[in-house]
């Protein structure tokens, strides 16, 4: 499919579509302390959740995926069926980014694309654990940039309940399972939607702070059986915490520099979904208003590689964000990985909402008294 350029640059990445997608089973903070040794008032201080939405079994990423994926082809007016009329396909390629695959192999995103009417695309995955939504948006420019694609789909998806143990308080409070996606076309560097400015970063001495031991070849290179805890999410929570908040800092603070713009040009702050604890510190540190900052962690918890697309999603269909409107994205997660990058955001429809997830919030402190 041949690129659109205005001038002798590269193309740059214009998102035109934006969907969010989470399973309609709702768990509560009171539900969760019915089983675990916690309560709702423990929940919400710490992190800000008040509940999340949980797969149903059987119930695996992909299905998620392919639900956000539809919605967002749809809020960009592309239409998978017309492929099978025989015209051009409506996106080159398709990236999902997850932490739980539906299989340690294949990808998930060619099954993805098959299920939308896309088979024959290019379809793969991005491993970055709650970075991927940034790592994927800066791999979906690089795609857009060389030419090898004119438009592209990606998807953060995510089913945390299929790897955290539900026996495990400090983890199973903390994630939800969830879908974004965004539409991304060639465009021009100065129209509204266009992607820029990334900082992309990793340090993987940390890699012990967020890990699943078992299931990957280190684990089936260990001798016996992997214990019920190596087969599960493990997370030093403490830690992660402190690296969060300066790590995101960081990579907010070098993202702005980087296209000279002041922490005031910032109209909307939208961080991973991390904590609501977290958002606010690393806003604080920035010298951002707690209004600027874009959060529905108290309605859909930590949705992993999702959390992004989903808060944005929201946040269109609640109509915050506003054409013209300036956003930093920020985002960390075990790897350890962090990054950021800018957009101004489009004129798009409103995204469907298929349930209503989403309690409002902005972010004032309420939920965390
Ligand atoms: O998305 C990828 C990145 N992930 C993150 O950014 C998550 C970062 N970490 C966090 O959000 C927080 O560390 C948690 C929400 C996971 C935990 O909050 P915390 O304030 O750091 O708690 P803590 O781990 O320091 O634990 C404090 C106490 C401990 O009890 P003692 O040792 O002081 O008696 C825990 O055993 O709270 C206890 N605790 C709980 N109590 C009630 C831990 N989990 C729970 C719980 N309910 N669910």
């Amino acid at each position: 499919m041949p690129v659109h350029t205005s001038s002798t640059s590269a193309p740059a990445a214009v998102l035109c579509g934006v969907a969010g997608w989470v399973p309609p089973r709702v768990v509560t903070n009171d539900e969760l302390a019915e089983r675990l040794d916690t309560d709702d008032t423990w929940i919400r201080t710490r992190t800000g959740i008040r509940c999340r939405h949980i797969a149903k079994p059987g119930q695996a990423t992909s299905d998620l995926a392919v639900e956000a994926g539809r919605l967002a082809l749809r809020n960009a007016g592309l239409d998978p069926a017309e492929t099978n009329r025989g015209g051009t396909d409506p996106v080159d390629a398709v990236i999902v980014t997850t932490t739980t695959p539906d299989r340690p192999c294949p990808a998930t995103a060619p099954a993805v694309a098959a299920r939308l009417g896309l088979n024959g695309v290019a379809a793969f995955d991005v491993g970055a654990v709650c970075t991927g939504f940034v790592y994927g948006l800066a791999t979906a420019a690089g795609l857009i940039a060389s030419g090898v694609a004119a438009r592209v789909l990606l998807i953060g998806a995510d089913t945390y309940s299929t790897i955290v143990d539900p026996l495990d308080r400090a983890n199973a409070i903390i994630f939800g399972d969830g879908a974004g996606a965004v539409v991304l076309r060639a465009g021009d560097e100065d129209e509204p939607g266009a992607i820029g400015h990334f900082d992309l970063g990793s340090d993987g001495t940390h890699e012990d702070l967020i890990m699943v031991a078992a299931g990957g070849s280190r684990g089936r290179s260990a001798e016996g059986e992997p214990t019920r805890a190596e087969r599960h999410f493990a997370m030093r929570g403490n830690e992660v915490y402190r690296h969060a908040v300066t790590r995101m800092a960081a990579s907010a603070r070098a993202t702005l520099t980087s296209a000279g713009w002041k922490t005031d040009d910032v109209d909307h702050f939208v961080p991973h979904q991390a904590n609501l604890r977290i958002l606010h510190s690393v806003a604080d540190d920035l010298g951002l208003p707690r209004e600027r900052c874009v959060a529905n962690v108290d309605a859909v918890g930590n949705t992993g590689a999702a959390s992004i697309p989903l808060a944005l999603a929201d946040a269109a269909a609640r109509r915050v964000l506003r054409p013209g409107d300036r956003l930093l994205l920020t985002a960390f997660g075990g790897g350890l990985t962090w990054g950021s990058c800018l957009l101004t955001w489009p004129e798009l429809p409103p995204p469907i909402r298929t349930h209503d997830p989403f309690v409002p919030h902005h972010t004032g402190d309420d939920t965390l008294s």
